[in-house]
């Protein structure tokens, strides 16, 4: 009898060759997983291609909620933005690939799991380490990266062996997108000196086309979660599409980013995000409202490690749960709205509200309503400077 291997399968010429590949030169029977996370696709279409080119056997997922809650929120929660930039959103839809392969191998009994990945990317690694994280007893195989196989390989392979060829021309872009982001690869992109060509772009308007009065963007969230637009109650893929619609629309989102990648490759990537900027931006906002000081400072730090290590591939890891149970904890207080402001590309903070609130008008206020006892601010001072007024004294001032 043979093994079984799980493959991620998108639906295009390069896995769609992989399921021949590893039918008949690894000698597995092939499972093709897909897990739609937003892209549209339709479901049967990929059953039947995935048939055609081989497969025993084929598990389609809608996961685009799962995706939202336990993927894009947790993120969200982390303000996670890799390199101070980038939503991670291709960062964040392999380890719930990966997720499902693990689940897919258990529901067949497959010894292994596949991705078409290649070995100078970070999908790799992040495919990698997920399936290593949730299941260490797995085999990966990934044939991408063990023969690089090129496009004119693959088509080749393809017409020898029946399966179908995209008729229309393939897009000059490398795209990979889902509810949080869109990534844009390749082509003219690669001329790091050149804007990218509106032709790049499909969700956000140029700041040209974008309309010429501004929209508000109203956001509501519970302990930390969006949960509103504009007063709508939606889903959280669907409030991730509504806000992403809106943003987009007023041409907020685009990424220009010169990129350090895992395997130390610098890359130019090109991005529209429109979704996950605006709330990111909105729930930073609420948390510098409704979060102490202090606390906030530890947490932008543990931030950047969050976006870090969802970049890096270590989703599946003790150190993701224990920044997130930090996250849920001060989560707790992050209740209200935030008001955004779009315009032409840019994006406003221009109002919050929170039953939390520590914002104190009488004590921040210059006018006559003024609380705060300025005499304390006196002794305060004192104490503060003391260790550097004893120095300054001993050694005859710094200067
Ligand atoms: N640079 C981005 C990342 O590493 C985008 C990757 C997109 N992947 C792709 N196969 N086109 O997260």
């Amino acid at each position: 009898m043979r093994n079984k291997v799980v493959l991620a399968y998108s639906g295009g010429l390069d896995t769609s060759v992989l399921v021949r590949i590893l039918t008949d030169e690894y000698g597995y029977d092939v499972i093709a997983c897909h897990a739609d996370v937003g892209e549209a696709k339709d479901h049967e279409k990929l059953r039947e291609k995935a048939r055609k080119a081989g497969a025993i056997a084929t598990e389609v997922v809608d996961a685009k909620e799962e995706f939202a809650t336990q993927f894009c929120f947790p993120a969200l929660q982390a303000n996670a933005l890799y390199q101070g930039v980038y939503p991670l959103s291709a960062a964040l839809s392999r380890p719930l690939i990966a997720k499902h392969l693990v689940a897919a191998a258990r529901k067949h009994g497959a010894t292994a799991v596949a991705h078409g990945a290649t070995g100078k990317g970070n999908d790799q690694v992040r495919f990698d380490l997920a399936v290593k994280g949730m299941a260490p007893e797995l085999k990966i195989l990934a044939p991408q990266r063990e023969r690089n196989i090129t496009r004119d390989a693959a088509m080749e392979y393809a017409a020898k062996h029946g399966i179908e060829v995209p008729t229309t021309k393939k897009s000059i872009f490398s795209i990979d997108e889902n509810l949080w982001g869109r990534s844009i690869e390749g082509g003219v992109l690669e001329d790091v000196s050149t804007e990218p060509p509106e032709a790049a772009f499909a969700w956000t308007r140029s700041i040209e086309d974008a309309p010429s009065t501004p929209a508000y963007l109203k956001i509501g969230f519970e302990c930390g979660l969006p949960v509103t637009v504009n007063g709508e109650k939606l889903s959280p893929a669907k409030l991730i599409a509504k806000v992403g619609e809106i943003a987009g629309l007023h041409g907020v989102g685009r990424i220009d980013l010169m990129e350090d990648r895992v395997v130390g490759i610098k890359s130019r990537e090109t991005y529209e995000c429109p979704a996950s900027v605006a709330l990111i931006c909105a729930h930073q906002e609420l948390e510098r409202f409704t979060i102490m000081g202090d606390a906030l400072r530890v947490k932008s730090q543990l931030d950047q490690r969050f976006a870090q290590l969802t970049y890096e591939g270590f989703w599946f890891s003790p150190l993701r749960l224990a920044l997130q149970a930090f996250n849920d904890s001060l989560a707790q207080t992050v209740t209200g709205e935030v008001t955004l402001k779009l315009f032409k590309g840019s994006m406003r903070v221009v109002g919050r509200t929170s039953p939390h609130g520590l914002y104190n008008h009488a004590l921040s206020t210059y006018g006559v309503e003024d609380r705060f006892d300025h005499r304390a601010a006196e002794g305060f001072i004192h104490l503060l400077g003391l260790q550097l007024q004893e120095f300054s004294r001993q050694h005859g001032g710094i200067s």
